[in-house]
């Protein structure tokens, strides 16, 4: 095309305007989209020019969707929200044959199989991929989306029927068919790609992973069907009529309905043959064309499968076997300490970069200080008791998704200068003492509420996916919010809207930075924080006036006062979106506020296990002000709760009546409607509600079958007797738990009795 728009008639400026506005419209998408511009930054720009040359030239020819009417790139609209009716589950995984071992051994107790019963599981290579699961009704496919957090993923149906091996009808499915499987590119695809986008000067993948994730997750499904993605089934979902009695069976009929299967996929009889399969699926690794991280043991029989159910995210039946690990070496350049949310000194390792599994790793973790001198909790040497020493030559490896970890240090490359490593005694944020209890690996800032790295990640803990997961909030906004002053705690951020337009500082910045000053020790640290300030006013179009305290102070003053909807980087759109999202989140289920108090101790299954057990917020707060830690009824009742153990449970109750600590949660909950939690479709359950206690020998289920039934039917399972308990079953053997039943005239039934109570007798 000329270049020259004067030279053009008016029908070829229009085609060519058209033609830009689609051209830079798809540029955008592309940048867009974290991982492959598909143009170069310098192309762009010239297509950019060539529109406002034409536009210039000729006025009225301007498009209503003109790109030059578009500031920077257009905002990704994202992608739609699909929630899974089932979850999608991922896999405990086993890093060696004894894992393997006590996996099948602890589905046989779980089903309470006699030894001489066989058991067969199938056994197929874990793909590198990403799953997905689609929705199929009378043949034809509805939706497609990815996993997302198990239980919404995003709608990428568009894309997914760019995908040769997802056939987008079916002949002689059920009505509804949910396929589950894993999207991957070929090993020759991968490197095709990677020329390509190397040629036209686009983003390379650093694996066929990332590059099957970036062409799925694509706004425009254009770009995803230039990308050559397949489509191995390997599971599903909901189903209108079962699909066959086993996994095999299942797996083979999605093969006759027109899905790719892995052909690797093999029926085991016994442990020895699943390992066998598992070292002959190793052997063949490097030749299969794709990436494998694994093999996959599933047990056949989906009558026994639906038995074992699963746990919160992974089922019980299947489990995922490890390849070992790659392993590279290389120089230890620094160790830097993060302070975590509850204190914990984390050292970290900062490495020279390598490639680790297609990765470039350049931190690794270091655990904690006995970790870094050569010896376990235990005191035990760990490496031989070699030290990890500044300027080492160390190994490092990559365990599935986890963090990289140093796996052994090479002595004979010691640089003749490394001294032993001295693990700080001060939290380096704040300087209050870091202090290691007896009894605990870690070594923890006292600074509590006060420190700033503490708040900052008790923040980021708060707003994550799990907690109270606020779009357009995620850990870097948070980071900023509160490096401006306008969050300390999570309390704040329900009176952001409320403050925007007068200041959103929640104190005055010039006395803030201050203080945050003089905690400064050396001037060069000083200079540093004002230089970082400065920065990040520059960026959000406030630069200050100079370098000096008093100028970044009335910046950050002017800053806080202006609206965020008229801050650089922000805009009318994502401020509203913002203030919209926090609100959303004005009501919440109680399992997430408990989980995004972030207490020691507390993960996501315990929050579930706490908010199921109090049954509301008021039930909880009462309990947990009154326990006395280790005694008493509220401790007890506390303690009885299966999966509470004693560690935890001090945690919680600490929590509630630690001061400074409640004070900011009352802060918070007052902002809130919290909901208290849904029980399963329990109606017409007769335990549901109930507190019950299993004691003494099963004969007709496990005890955790028992356990798992009666959760499922609604009913709370508790470890020991109380005067809250409503029935005890108690098999033959049972002692202590059913005599104080006894004496404290608490209903108590047999096996039997208890099997006709749930209706399987
Ligand atoms: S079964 C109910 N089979 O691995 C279990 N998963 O680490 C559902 N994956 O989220 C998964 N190959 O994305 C299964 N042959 C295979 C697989 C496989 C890869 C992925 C899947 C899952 C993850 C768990």
């Amino acid at each position: 095309m000329d270049s020259d728009p004067s030279r053009l008639t008016e029908a070829e400026a229009a085609a060519r305007l058209a033609e830009l506005a689609d051209l830079i419209a798809r540029a955008n998408t592309a940048y867009h989209r974290e991982d492959a511009p598909e143009i170069s930054d310098a192309d762009y720009d010239a297509l950019k020019r060539e529109n406002a040359a034409l536009e210039a030239a000729f006025p009225h020819l301007k498009r209503a969707d003109s790109p030059s009417e578009q500031v920077g790139a257009a905002p990704a609209e994202g992608f739609g929200k699909v929630e899974h009716e089932l979850p999608m589950l991922s896999l405990g995984n086993a890093f060696d044959e004894e894992d393997v071992t006590e996996f099948v051994r602890s589905v046989r107790r779980y089903l309470g199989l006699a030894e001489e019963e066989s058991l067969t599981f199938t056994a197929e290579p874990k793909i590198d991929g990403l799953s997905l699961s689609l929705r199929y009704e009378k043949g034809e496919l509805i939706h497609a989306a990815t996993r997302g957090d198990g239980r919404t993923g995003e709608n990428v149906t568009a894309n997914a029927r760019t995908i040769d091996d997802i056939p987008t009808t079916l002949t002689g499915a059920p009505d509804v068919l949910e396929v589950r499987g894993e999207v991957y590119m070929s090993h020759a695809d991968f490197k095709a790609l990677n020329e390509r986008q190397d040629e036209s000067g686009g983003k390379t993948f650093a694996n066929p992973r990332n590059a099957a994730a970036g062409s799925l997750r694509q706004l425009d499904p254009e770009i995803t069907r230039a990308r050559p993605l397949r489509f191995f089934a390997y599971a599903w979902g909901v189903l209108s009529a079962p699909l066959a009695e086993t996994q095999s069976g299942a797996i083979a009929r999605l093969g006759d309905l027109g899905f790719q299967v892995n052909p690797l996929t093999k029926r085991c009889e016994s442990l020895q043959e699943m390992l066998d399969h598992y070292a002959w699926i190793e052997q063949r690794r490097a030749d299969l064309g794709y990436d494998i991280d694994g093999v996959v043991y599933k047990l056949d029989d989906l009558a026994l499968q639906r038995r074992l159910g699963m746990r919160s995210t992974t089922p019980r039946w299947a489990i995922a076997h490890k390849f070992p690990a790659e392993l590279a070496w290389t120089r230890l350049e620094a160790i830097d300490i993060q302070v975590g949310r509850t204190g914990a000194l984390s050292p970290v390792a900062r490495l020279t970069p390598v490639t680790v599994g297609g990765v470039v790793v350049s931190n690794a973790t270091l655990h904690n200080e006995d970790y870094i001198a050569g010896r376990d909790a235990k005191g035990n040497p760990i490496r031989d008791g070699k030290d990890i020493r500044v300027g080492d030559l160390v190994q490092v490896y990559r365990a599935g998704d986890v963090i990289p970890k140093i796996a052994d240090v090479d002595l004979s490359k010691r640089p003749g200068d490394a001294v032993p490593y001295v693990f700080p005694e001060r939290c380096p944020e704040c300087g209050s003492d870091a202090i290691r209890e007896e009894g605990d690996a870690v070594r923890r800032c006292t600074g509590g509420l006060i420190c700033p790295a503490q708040a900052v990640e008790k923040l980021k803990h708060f707003v994550s996916r799990a907690a109270f997961d606020i779009e357009g909030l995620g850990a870097k906004q948070v980071e900023l919010f509160h490096t401006l002053g306008w969050i300390a705690e999570p309390a704040d951020i329900f009176t952001l809207s409320a403050r925007d337009a007068e200041t959103k500082a929640l104190r005055p910045p010039a006395e803030r930075l201050a203080e945050r000053l003089a905690r400064r020790d050396e001037a060069a640290d000083r200079a540093a924080l004002l230089a970082d300030l400065s920065g990040i006013l520059s960026d959000m179009g406030h630069a200050p006036d100079g370098p000096e305290e008093a100028e970044v102070a009335a910046a950050l003053d002017t800053l806080s006062r202006t609206p965020l909807s008229e801050i650089k980087g922000w805009g009318e759109k994502s401020a509203k979106n913002l203030f919209e999202a926090i609100d959303e989140r004005r009501k919440i289920p109680l399992a997430r506020v408990i989980f995004a108090l972030g207490i020691r101790h507390v993960g996501e299954a315990a929050a579930g296990l706490l908010a199921n057990h109090y049954g509301s917020w008021e039930a909880a707060e009462t309990a947990l002000t009154n326990a006395e830690v280790g005694q008493g009824p509220d401790w007890e009742d506390l303690i009885g709760v299966d999966g509470v153990g004693a560690v935890m449970a001090a945690s919680v109750v600490t929590t509630f009546q630690q001061e400074a600590e409640r004070a900011s949660i009352d802060r918070l909950v007052a902002h809130l409607t919290i909901e208290a939690p849904q029980r399963r479709n329990t109606e017409g359950s007769p335990v549901a509600g109930k507190t019950l206690v299993f004691t003494g020998t099963l004969e007709k289920m496990t005890r955790a079958e028992a356990k798992a039934r009666a959760e499922a039917m609604g009913a709370k399972v508790a470890g020991s007797v109380s005067a809250k308990t409503d029935l005890v079953i108690a098999g033959p053997g049972a002692g202590s738990k059913a005599k104080k039943a006894e004496e404290l005239g608490i209903e108590t039934i047999d096996e039997d009795g208890w099997l006709s109570l749930i209706g399987d007798a």
